[in-house]
């Protein structure tokens, strides 16, 4: 048996082991090899004005509620660099952890750290299904039911704490929902932030993922969220399109949002190919998936979900599908710019008290945006 501090440091040394190929990365300080158009950049592209919850109806009243309004309107990036700060958090029970409300989220990233890899040091199923169900739990939120006396639902934690995963739409997430309760059980945060925390680490965990800055103290809800809010993969471009404007969440962003299927496989969808993946390098955050989706041949062992065919073909998405898609680095860090900005909004549907909410980006592990070398050869993992 490890003893306490012996395992500590054994998690602080997978740590930097995560953190040396992407600081070696940082250390070349320019990633991109091609000609920079600033259409490609998230920050210079036009803003997305409609805002979340108390933003909407007092407006920014505190710095955390100023810098996620600036993130929403485009005017700063979503994403935060750097290493995982404190890399040893203070024991759990200490005065000191306590007293710092980012402490246990240092723990939280410490486990989810050995859950989320896997061997081939891709994100593993549980990761893409963290992922899936910060979307599934955030997404049950609707501006028209808001405005019809219906404003519950979102990133409230009642997929798990309502029994919300007995829904049609939730199958697939029965792992990561009872990984979820376990977690919360040993560290005592609240579900919808350990949810949404879940699905930030998760998406930096894979390889080339974003390090979305992360916002904690949601409340929680047992309220079962409203029902028919989630998407159908056989619905069309257009009703998914209205679906999200719905959410607040516009076509250009949902172009982005989808791209999260570049990491992921289908099981429950078409049962005859379960476990096929979405483009050829599933746990892997690359662009492949946005290639691939468009191309006239399907390559093989792919699995491509109807409403992403139908979206990335929408004269409102195709220019953007396209952009991301490109080489050299240039559709993968306008992707990522985008999909973090996106992902923020997403995580805060439902959510009134963002003006009180505490920003812990730093406890994420380090994003990895080299993925190079030996480990790309294997498709699983
Ligand atoms: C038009 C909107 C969307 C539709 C119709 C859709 C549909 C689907 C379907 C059918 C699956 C396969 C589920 C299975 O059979 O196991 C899936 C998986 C997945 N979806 Fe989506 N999705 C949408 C948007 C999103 C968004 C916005 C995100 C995240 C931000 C997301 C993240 C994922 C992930 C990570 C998986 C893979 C889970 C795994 O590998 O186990 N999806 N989605």
């Amino acid at each position: 048996m490890l003893s306490t501090k012996a395992l500590i440091v054994t998690l602080c040394f997978a740590n930097y082991v995560l953190a040396w190929p992407a600081m070696a990365e940082l250390m070349k300080l320019q990633r991109r090899q091609g000609p920079v158009d600033p259409a490609d950049d998230p920050l210079d592209e036009p803003a997305n004005t409609r805002l979340p919850g108390d933003l909407a109806t007092v407006g920014a009243t505190s710095v955390v509620g100023q810098t996620i309004m600036d993130i929403l309107l485009r005017k700063v990036t979503a994403e935060a660099p750097g290493i995982p700060s404190p890399i040893i958090p203070p024991a759990l029970s200490s005065a000191k952890c306590k007293a710092d409300t980012c402490c246990v989220w240092r723990h939280v990233a410490i486990a989810m750290n050995f859950a989320f890899i896997g061997p081939t040091l891709r994100c593993n199923d549980l990761a893409r299904a963290a992922i899936r169900l910060g979307f599934h739990d955030a997404g049950t939120w609707s501006v028209k039911l808001a405005a019809q006396g219906q404003d519950y639902g979102g990133a409230d934690g009642s997929l798990v704490l309502a029994g919300e995963i007995s829904r049609p739409e939730n199958k697939g997430l029965e792992k990561i929902v009872t990984q979820m309760k376990a977690w919360q059980k040993t560290y005592g945060v609240g579900m919808a932030d350990l949810i949404q925390f879940g699905a930030n680490h998760a998406t930096v965990t894979c390889p080339l993922g974003p390090r979305i800055r992360t916002f904690v103290g949601r409340k929680d809800s047992s309220k079962p969220a409203p029902d028919g809010l989630l998407p159908d993969a056989k619905a069309s471009a257009d009703s998914l399109i209205n679906l999200f404007e719905d959410k607040t969440i516009s076509a250009h962003e949902l172009a982005a949002l989808v791209g999260a299927h570049t990491s992921s496989r289908q099981f429950n969808f078409d049962s005859a190919t379960s476990g096929a993946p979405q483009d050829s390098t599933p746990g892997v955050w690359d662009v492949l998936f946005y290639n691939q989706t468009v191309q006239n041949n399907v390559t093989k062992g792919v699995f491509r979900i109807p409403s992403d065919v139908a979206l990335a073909a929408h004269p409102s998405m195709s220019a953007e599908w396209q952009k991301f898609s490109l080489g050299n680095g240039i559709g993968q860090d306008h992707w990522n710019g985008d999909y973090a900005i996106a992902y923020t909004r997403l995580s805060l549907l439902g959510v009134n008290n963002i003006n009180n909410l505490t920003e812990c980006s730093r406890v994420m592990p380090v994003a990895r945006p080299d993925f190079a070398g030996f480990f790309k050869q294997f498709v699983n993992g």
